[in-house]
């Protein structure tokens, strides 16, 4: 029997001092009765229409449509836009969420495949792993876009950084050989693992996918466990999946960047990652928020400039002056060329993806540069 649920939109945020600025760039929810002890809730615009009520998890069917017509998509978007309008949420027999877009389509695509991702509806601020975020959906939508035009990422070791609920990673998982799904926190790291398990039967069974801890407050590399894979406790790591994971060719993060403290560690973090081992693109995917700030007076976006505080743009991605370096070098993707795949989700205008390489000077010759 599927349960109609009303949906009740989140309240807005306030206007943020500093302190409050991280709270700021998530959505802040109304946190009930209020009672102090309560930890401040956020959730994600992914699942508005959800009722913050509900106390998850819950696992939400995310359809994939491989076909790459754009003309379809769009006819699609608008019968979307009339389920989203009045967005009713559902439960389907299994107790499953049934996202709004989902309306349109309750069965896998002929041309694609349909996603299970246990997820909260709503979280706080230390748990904001357990909600997907647009910025994995639209990286995930870049991915898919990979996979289908081109042979990037055919076999090779990828890692996620944030990975939250590990959509980006377990999308790849379909292709690559390897792929680390990085978070930190037990409860987020086990809600990841939980959906490694229950889309086992979508994966490319060669794949090797695990899901381990990696907190960038403790940098790179992580300290291993003296026992080996099988047998190697929790989300820890052994010595040769380090050396694999500093291997990898491809990082990517959606959304991890929303307080300054956190993109600091975050870019240590990856110098290090990315000047060990082979050379690697970052592909990162965010969301630009804005808060009117008092001292500015005005309607500022500064977690998105203290990001941009750390790259060169370069469209041609070179190493354009040795000797300044090590340096990060970014270029922005136009999404706009990218169709959308994930149906669940409006995809809005705010959502940046960036590719990121390091250029460092060459350990062995000295004077001539290369990008890890
Ligand atoms: C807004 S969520 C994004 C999750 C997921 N990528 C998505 O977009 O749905 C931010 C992610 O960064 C992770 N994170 C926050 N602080 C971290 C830290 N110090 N080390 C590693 N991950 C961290 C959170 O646990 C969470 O998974």
């Amino acid at each position: 029997m599927r349960s109609g649920i009303e949906s009740s939109a989140p309240s807005s945020p306030p206007p943020s001092s500093s302190e409050e600025e991280t709270l700021d760039m998530l959505r802040k929810l109304d946190g009930g009765d209020g009672g102090e002890e309560e930890e401040e809730q956020v959730m994600s615009e992914v699942h508005l229409g959800c009722p913050p009520g509900l106390s998850g998890p819950y696992i939400s069917h995310f359809t994939i449509y491989l076909s790459h017509d754009i003309a379809h998509n769009r006819q699609s978007h608008e019968l979307d836009d009339e389920a989203m309008a009045s967005p009713i949420m559902e439960l389907d027999e299994d107790g499953d969420l049934v996202l709004p877009r989902r309306a349109i389509s309750s069965e896998a695509p002929s041309d694609g495949y349909s996603f299970r991702i246990q997820h909260n509806i709503t979280s706080s601020i230390p748990n904001v792993g357990l909600q997907v975020w647009r910025a994995e959906l639209v990286l995930s939508d870049f991915v898919l876009h990979k996979i289908v035009s081109s042979s990037e990422f055919h076999g090779a070791i990828a890692l996620e950084l944030g990975a939250g609920t590990g959509m980006v990673g377990l999308l790849l998982a379909r292709c690559v050989d390897a792929v680390f799904l990085t978070d930190h926190g037990n409860e987020t790291l086990e809600n990841c693992a939980k959906n490694v398990q229950l889309n086992a039967g979508l994966l490319n069974c060669k794949a090797a996918i695990s899901v381990h801890e990696l907190d960038w407050f403790n940098g790179w590399p992580p300290e291993a466990s003296t026992a080996e894979a099988p047998f190697s406790q929790g989300f820890s790591w052994t010595f040769r999946e380090i050396e694999q994971a500093e291997n990898a060719s491809f990082l990517l993060a959606a959304d991890v960047i929303y307080s300054d403290d956190l993109t600091d560690a975050f870019f240590s973090t990856l110098e290090k990652l990315m000047s060990r081992g082979s050379r690697k693109v970052l592909y990162m995917a965010l969301e630009k928020r804005y808060n009117f700030s008092l001292s500015d007076l005005d309607v500022v976006a500064n977690g998105y400039s203290h990001f941009r505080s750390y790259l060169k743009v370069d469209n041609e991605m070179e190493c354009p002056d040795s000797e300044s370096m090590p340096f990060f070098v970014g270029k922005q993707i136009d999404i706009a060329q990218i169709p959308q795949y994930v149906r669940e989700y409006e995809r809005g205008h705010d959502v940046e993806i960036w590719e990121i390489k390091y250029c460092t000077p060459r350990q062995s010759s000295g004077s001539e540069a290369f990008m890890t």
